[in-house]
């Protein structure tokens, strides 16, 4: 019994370290992690104040670094004062719900890793920070365009584009499924386009000449929580070069022998049609009046005119 008396305090006891460890850690963790926002999109910038505001005459401050962003004021009739620069909003019932969140009409690439921070002013106190948070700004990459180009070098270059995404991505690529290109065969670059702030990304991948190769580039935003991924195969693909153009020729020489043959097959047909139908049209000539004749003599003209033109 005593040992089982002693252990119960003692767990209770690591257990309670545990979890103050854990929320120690995770306090810290959520901390750190900052507010993802998607280009163009509006997002909100939590700051909920949890003991009770000052009853009269204090004034809030979100600032963007240090730059304010959002004045607000209140005496004990309410707001009376407030300043805000453009696409910038705390709910209107912020006093009463004691949500002072701050609501951006729309992310823009240049506040990326922003730290956007509410302060409280009462009285003569100095003002007390409130809320620090900061702004993890991404956007999308396009569909990643993949081109390939067989050089004269007895080489193979595949070209992969994609635009208008932040931050800077992983660009990989993958030959025949599962294997890395050997090293020294990619070349990567972006491009930061100057009025959107966005990047543009351009990878090459160069190798010996395989007429069957599966390439697939991928490009990974992790920011965006998205994986891009476009393949190049031999037989889907845009193939370019000498190979296609000599399957080109083929398959024109093979469509014009398979047109010579139809037509024939055509012509030899309406050649029969026409030897049965005299034969036929002796036959009833015997049998029928005058008028059925003259028709039968017509529909006979105009078939005749076509076969008498490619007999020549
Ligand atoms: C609040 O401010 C107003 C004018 O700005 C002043 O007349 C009033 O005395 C102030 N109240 C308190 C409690 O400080
Ligand atoms: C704020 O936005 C309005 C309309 O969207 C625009 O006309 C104005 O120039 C903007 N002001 C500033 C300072 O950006
Ligand atoms: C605080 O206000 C923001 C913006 O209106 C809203 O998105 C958010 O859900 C609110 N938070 C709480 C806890 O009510
Ligand atoms: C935002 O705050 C963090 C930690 O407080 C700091 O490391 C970071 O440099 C700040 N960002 C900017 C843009 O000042
Ligand atoms: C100013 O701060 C002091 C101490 O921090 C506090 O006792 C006092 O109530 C504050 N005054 C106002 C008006 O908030
Ligand atoms: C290339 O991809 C096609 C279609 O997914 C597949 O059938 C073929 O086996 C692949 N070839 C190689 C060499 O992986
Ligand atoms: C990729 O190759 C093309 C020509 O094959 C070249 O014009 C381009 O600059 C190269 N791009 C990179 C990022 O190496
Ligand atoms: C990035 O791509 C977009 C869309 O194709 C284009 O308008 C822009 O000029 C490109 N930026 C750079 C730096 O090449
Ligand atoms: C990819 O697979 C094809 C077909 O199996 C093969 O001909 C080619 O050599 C392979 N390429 C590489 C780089 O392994
Ligand atoms: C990323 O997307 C997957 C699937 O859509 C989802 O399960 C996962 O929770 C997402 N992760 C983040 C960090 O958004």
């Amino acid at each position: 019994m005593r040992p089982q008396e002693g252990a119960a305090p003692v767990l209770a006891l690591w257990c309670c370290a545990g979890l103050l460890l854990s929320s120690v850690f995770l306090c810290a963790g959520v901390e750190r992690e900052c507010v993802p926002g998607t280009v163009g999109q509006p997002v909100v910038l939590p700051c909920l104040f949890k003991e009770g505001l000052p009853v009269v005459n204090f004034s809030i401050e979100w600032r963007k670094d240090d730059k304010v962003v959002l004045r607000s004021m209140w005496d004990q009739y309410g707001n009376v004062e407030s300043w805000r620069s453009n696409g910038t909003t705390i709910p209107a019932d912020a006093t009463r719900t004691k949500n002072f969140s701050l609501k951006l009409s729309a992310v823009d690439p240049r506040e990326d890793r922003m730290n956007y921070s509410l302060f409280l002013t009462s009285g003569e106190n100095q003002s007390s920070l409130l809320c620090t948070v900061c702004l993890r700004v991404a956007a999308s990459f396009s569909v990643p365009l993949l081109e390939r180009k067989d050089t004269a070098e007895s080489q193979t270059t595949f070209l992969c584009h994609s635009t208008g995404g932040y931050p800077q991505p992983a660009v990989y690529w993958l030959i025949n499924e599962t294997q890395m290109p050997p090293e020294g065969s990619v070349r990567t670059q972006t491009a930061l386009t100057p009025d959107s702030h966005l990047y543009n990304v351009t990878s090459n991948l160069t190798i010996p000449f395989s007429k069957d190769v599966n390439v697939s580039c991928i490009i990974e935003n992790p920011s965006m929580n998205e994986t891009l991924e476009k393949k190049h195969m031999p037989a889907a693909g845009p193939v370019t070069g000498r190979a296609s153009e000599a399957m080109w020729i083929f398959s024109t020489a093979l469509c014009v022998v398979v047109g010579l043959m139809v037509f024939a097959g055509v012509i030899y047909q309406i050649h029969l049609d026409k030897i049965s139908k005299r034969r036929k049209e002796e036959h009833e000539d015997s049998l029928r009046g005058n008028k059925r004749r003259w028709q039968v003599f017509e529909e006979e003209e105009s078939m005749m005119s076509d076969p008498k033109e490619t007999e020549v």
